[in-house]
Formats: structure tokens, sequence, C-alpha cells
């Protein structure tokens, strides 16, 4: 994390055993303990150490690295409560969303949040993500996610955006827009009220009949230079 900050009590690490067996683990320095193949770790050893440290088991034999939650690791250890998406369409939207810091960009559905982790670190704190997710339960185990994240930029919102678009507060205040969400097409109208001139709209859909009702209502709200990407 930035300014280095040294691993305490609470913290969401990421116990990296090697590139395909990693896991997330909240700091228990009282009674905190990972057991795996290389041995039996104690959180207590940890805290205090800075992330990205090689910590070593009880034994003193076995090892493995503390890494900081970033967006990239944090895609690879959530907890899947959606089908989510993945670094290299993460990278493709973060790149043709033209994300900056001080950026404000809205998003739904949240899911289980692997894309609005890159979303926050792109805009950074003086940017903003507002996301907004219909099913309560999943809106809010995103919103205790990116708080233990220490992502303070993002705000999540139980909606049903495409019955009810975002809210008016947000009429004419974003810069982008990103959608995984069923249906939409039915959400180009409120998109076309947030953004400001000269922003950006993305949308993200398996088949090629959700993209052209959305290229068709894109069209018809007068959105410009619209491309399909296919992966
Ligand atoms: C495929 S998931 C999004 C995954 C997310 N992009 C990620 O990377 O983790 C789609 C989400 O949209 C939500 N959703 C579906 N319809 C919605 C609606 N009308 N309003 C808001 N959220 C909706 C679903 O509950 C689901 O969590």
């Amino acid at each position: 994390p930035p300014g280095g900050r040294l691993i305490q009590h609470g913290d969401l690490v990421v116990a990296y055993e090697r590139h395909d067996s990693m896991k997330a683990v909240v700091v228990d320095s009282k009674k905190g303990q990972l057991q795996n193949r290389h041995g039996t770790f104690s959180h207590r050893d940890w805290v205090g150490k800075p992330f990205g440290s090689k910590v070593f088991g009880r034994d003193g034999r076995g090892f493995m690295h503390l890494l900081a939650p970033t967006p990239e690791l944090w895609t690879q250890v959530l907890k899947h409560r959606t089908q989510i998406l993945y670094a290299g369409d993460i990278s493709l939207i973060c790149f043709n969303l033209e994300l900056c810091p001080g950026r404000t960009v809205l998003e739904s559905g949240t899911g289980s949040g692997s894309l609005t982790t890159s979303l926050s670190r792109a805009v950074g704190p003086n940017g903003a993500v507002n996301t907004f997710e219909f099913h309560e339960e999943r809106a809010q185990v995103a919103a205790e996610e990116f708080k233990r994240n220490g992502m303070k930029n993002i705000s999540v919102t139980h909606r049903n955006i495409e019955e009810n678009g975002f809210p008016e507060n947000l009429h004419g205040k974003a810069d982008a827009i990103f959608l995984d969400l069923p249906r939409p097409w039915k959400v180009v109208p409120s998109a076309a009220s947030c953004l400001i001139t000269d922003a950006c709209f993305c949308s993200f859909s398996p088949c090629i009949e959700q993209v052209q009702r959305t290229c068709e209502a894109l069209v018809e709200h007068n959105f410009k230079d619209i491309k399909t990407v296919e992966r």
C-alpha cells in the first residue's frame, strides 16, 4: 500500500504461497493461525512487518509472502458471489473509459466487486466510484470488503438501475459509466443524463443480441464513436 504501511491487526492481507495458490486473510493478532502445506503460521508474527514480507511457519522451515490486496491480487482471491471480470477485460475497460485520477465513475452491477477495485485505484483518492447493485446482501458484502481494503472513494448503493436509472443527484456528474447488467440498453437514457460532454460509456455483455440492443439505444441517444470489442 502507499507509504509502505506496516501490517496491523484487522488488516486484509493476501497470503501468497505461489502464483496459483493464494488466499485472503484478515489478520487476527490475538488468536489467528493459518495452516497450509508449508506449516503453521501465527498471525501474531505478522504484525509490524511491511506488506511484501516473507514469513516463516512456526517450525522455521516453510514460508510464504504477505502481500497487499491490490486490485490485481484481489480479483484472484475474492469470494465469487457472481460471474466476475478478469484482468484482460478489466484492463480494456479502464483503458476505454479513459480513467485517470480525479474522475467520477458510475458502475452497475457491483457483483463481486472485481472490477470496482480497479476503478477505485484508477480514479484515486480525489476521484469517486459510485457503484449500484440490486441484490441487497451482495451490495452490503461488497461495501464491507471495500472498506476493509481501505478503498474510501467507493460508495455502494442498493438500487435497481435498470428500473430506476442512476439517482438524479448524479445527473451531469459522471466522467465515465460502466454497465455489467442483463439489460444495459434500459439504462442508456439515464447514462446519457449523467455523463458530462465528451465522456465515456462502456457496457459488457456476453451475447451479441444484448450488444446490438445497447448500440441501438446509444445511437438513439446521440452517443458518438461507438465500437464493439469481441474477446
Ligand atoms: C455479472 S455481475 C457483475 C460482476 C462484476 N462486474 C464483477 O467484476 O465482480 C452482475 C451484477 O448485476 C446485478 N444486477 C442485475 N440486474 C441489476 C439491476 N437491474 N440493477 C442493479 N444491479 C443489477 C446482479 O445482481 C449482479 O450482481
